[in-house]
Formats: C-alpha cells, structure tokens, sequence
C-alpha cells in the first residue's frame, strides 16, 4: 500500500512537471502531442528510477508497454489475415480477399521500436498493414525480427534479409499472385534503418540486384556516429522521441555495456582511426540553410571509449555510412520527414547524398510534424498527424507501386 501511494505520488509530481516542458509552437494539436510526450517522459524517469533500485532494466517498461498492444490475426470481409513464419522467422500476411485480374503488388513491411521493441502485430502497425492491403490490392509482409538486446546486431537486420530473400523466391511470389516487378520495402523509425539497410544489402547483391521496385522510409534513423546534428541538438528533449532514452535504448543494440550510452551521450564513442567517415555527416555540406542556423560543425572526439565496438563503422548498422558507389542505382526512394524530430537531418543528408548519385527521391516534408506519429492511429490519441502521414505514403504508392 504504502509503496504504491509512494509511485502513485511520485508519478503526479513527474506529471506536472512534465506539463511544464517546453513544446514547439508550430506542431499540429499540441495539446494531445504534449500529452503523449508527457506519458513517454514520465516512463522514462520512472524506468530509470527502477533500474536504479535494481526492480528491472530500464528498457523493460517499454518493451512491456508495446506488448500491451499486440493483436490477434483476425480476417475481415477484404483481407485475410494469417501468422506465419518465413523462414523460421514469424510473419504475419495480408492477402487481398477480392479477385483480380492482375497480379498484385507487395509490401515489405518492418516497424519501428528502437531495435529494443515493438512489433508488427501491435494496434497501430497492424491497422496500418490491413489499411495499405485494402488501398492497394497489395499482399503486405510485417516481420518479426528478433529484437535487442536478448538478440544484438545484426539479429534484427538478418532476419529481415532472410524474410525478404525466403518472399522474392518466384514460387512464394507466384503462390500469393505477387508481381515480382511490383515490390516495395518500408520501414519507420528504426524500421527505416533496417528497411534501407535491408535494400542496400539486396541492391549490391547480384542475385537481387533489381528486384525491389521502390524503397519507403518513414523518419528513419540512419546515423549514431555524430549524435550532435542540428536536430539532435534541437529536439534533444523530444516531443516523442528524446536524445537520452533513444540513445539509452538504441545502445542495446549493439551491447548491454552502458558505457557506450554514456560515451554515445557525449558524443565520444566513435574509435580512433574513423575519421574518413565523418565526410558522410559532416552536415556543413547537406543541410539547408535553414536547419544550420548558429550551429557549427565540429568533428566528435575519437578513441574516448574504451572498448572496441567494429560494428560502429558498419554501413549495415548505420547505413548512411554507405559509399557512393553502394549507393549508386538504388531503386525509387520515397522519405517522409517530420520538422520536429531528432532524426530529422539523418534524412536530409541521405536525401543529399542519394541524388548526388542519380537516385530518385521523393521528399515530403510534415512542417508541423512530430518523430512517431504513424504509431498514434488508434485509439484515444489518435492523432490527425498519423493519418496524414498514413494517407500520403499510401498515395505514393498507389501512383508508383
Ligand atoms: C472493405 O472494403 C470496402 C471498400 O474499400 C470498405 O468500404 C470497407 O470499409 C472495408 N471493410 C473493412 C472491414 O475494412
Ligand atoms: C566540413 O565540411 C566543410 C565544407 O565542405 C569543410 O569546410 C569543413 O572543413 C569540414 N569540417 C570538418 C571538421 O571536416
Ligand atoms: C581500459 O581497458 C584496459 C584494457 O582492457 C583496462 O586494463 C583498463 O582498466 C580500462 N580502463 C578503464 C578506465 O576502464
Ligand atoms: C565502397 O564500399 C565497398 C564495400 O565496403 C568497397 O568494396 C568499395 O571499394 C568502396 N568504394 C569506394 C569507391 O570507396
């Protein structure tokens, strides 16, 4: 009893003083953004308070809280639903109950959740994936893939290649009437990574080289090598999506070793010897005028960090560290950024970097958008930004898939 009116009363304390945080002006129903922003910080001081009393890691409130969200295959009159796996790897299916003449299009899907949770059954993801079956006749993959930090890098992105090669095989397209010249890869968040990665590894691989038609990145992440960008810096306390908790949660990914957090925090984590791939991020030469403001760009301190982590430099962990030539005859690209996100600039310097080399991109900006907002769909905060962002991609791929 006592223990609870204590965590009852510290939560109201947390509440108000979240209340007080400071929220851009310029973003879409502010009120109801401040109060998701509100529940995330209030769990992410409570997740640290009970790591700190040793009660659970600080990742499990999160992981928890997603898992509240999973729903059951269910059918309706159009689509049926099934839970499957590809592979070995657990999948689930929409197939397009209608008859067609034509062979169908495909949706690779991949969701979000800091590589640490989340997955493709849960409310929001699930209602997305019945919505872009409906709107395109499509037959849409989620993936399951194994999550950190039980199962580190590259757990998550091999399971998503496995998936995507086990579906291109031409007698698993042909048995679902899939059109092997319509398939498209998509990804939000840190589904946007894996999705990137996931078509980069594919694009130079001869035996897949042209099999995916079109790439679709919701607010991806595609960097932690220099986790100082503008919009770094700039929505380092959210709204959503916060520097702390992201890079506390993302560090999962790679080791349950919280210096690298503590490194990742400060900036200090890259190893001696990288400095060639700073080009990639040296954001002096990408970002518009307008998002450099009184920023300047400074080279991070390398070799602070006292243990060894190859995998920092890997294009397959961060794939805006993908050379040019890697980069070259990508398929279609369509990216979706938000104004009030800390990946934001990870996107614009992609977007630079991918026409430089002749691929096609198309950019749309949500000038009042928020990180996140495609997961707040369902339910009592639902947000109009969501369906936004839900319409416009499936738009796109009406007209290009
Ligand atoms: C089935 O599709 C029709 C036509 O697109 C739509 O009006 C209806 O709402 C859909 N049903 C469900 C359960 O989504
Ligand atoms: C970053 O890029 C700008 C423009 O190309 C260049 O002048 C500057 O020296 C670079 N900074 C570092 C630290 O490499
Ligand atoms: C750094 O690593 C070396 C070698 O593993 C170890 O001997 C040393 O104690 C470490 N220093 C710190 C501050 O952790
Ligand atoms: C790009 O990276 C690939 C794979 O790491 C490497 O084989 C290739 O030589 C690099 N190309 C250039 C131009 O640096």
């Amino acid at each position: 009893m006592g223990y609870k009116t204590l965590c009852f009363g510290f939560s109201c304390i947390l509440f108000a003083y979240c209340l007080y945080s400071p929220i851009p002006e310029n973003i879409e129903e502010r009120w109801k953004v401040r109060y998701v922003d509100t529940i995330i910080k209030v769990a992410s001081r409570m997740a640290t308070l009970f790591e700190n009393i040793g009660l659970m890691k600080y990742e499990t409130i999160f992981s928890t809280m997603a898992t509240f969200y999973i729903t059951q295959a269910v059918s309706d009159e159009n689509i049926t639903v099934i839970d499957t796996d590809f592979s070995g790897i657990p999948v689930r299916l929409y197939l397009p109950k209608r008859k067609s003449e034509r062979k169908r299009p495909a949706v690779i899907f991949i969701h979000g959740g800091i590589f640490v949770f989340g997955s493709c059954k849960t409310t929001d993801h699930d209602s997305l994936n019945r919505h872009t079956s409906n709107k395109l006749g499509a037959v849409v993959v989620g993936i399951d893939y194994r999550l950190a930090p039980k199962h580190p890098f590259p757990a998550a992105l091999e399971d998503c290649v496995h998936v995507t090669k086990f579906f291109l095989q031409e007698n698993i397209l042909s048995n679902y009437r899939v059109d092997p010249s319509r398939i498209c890869i998509m990804g939000d968040s840190s589904g946007g990574t894996l999705a990137a990665t996931v078509t980069q590894l594919l694009r130079n691989d001869p035996e897949f080289k042209n099999r995916i038609k079109a790439q679709a990145l919701i607010y991806p992440g595609l960097q932690l090598i220099d986790t100082f960008l503008p919009s770094h810096r700039e929505y380092e306390h959210g709204p959503i999506l916060h520097r702390e908790m992201m890079l506390k949660v993302a560090s999962l990914y790679v080791t349950r070793d919280s210096s690298l957090t503590q490194a990742l925090l400060r900036n200090e984590h890259m190893p001696e010897g990288s400095r060639h791939i700073f080009k990639f991020v040296n954001w002096s030469d990408f970002l518009p005028e307008k998002y450099k403001k009184n920023h300047v760009y400074t080279e991070p301190v390398l070799g602070k960090l006292n243990a060894s982590y190859p995998v920092l430099v890997d294009s397959r962990l961060f794939p805006l560290l993908a050379n040019d030539s890697q980069l070259q005859n990508l398929p279609l690209t369509y990216i979706l950024t938000c104004e009030h996100d800390l990946l934001r600039d990870d996107s614009f310097i992609y977007i630079v970097r991918l026409r430089n080399v002749g691929v096609q991109v198309i950019h749309e900006h949500m000038e009042k958008g928020v990180h996140g907002a495609l997961s707040f769909t369902t339910g009592t905060v639902a947000l109009q930004l969501g369906f936004k962002i839900r319409d416009r991609y499936i738009h796109w791929l009406e007209e290009n898939l």
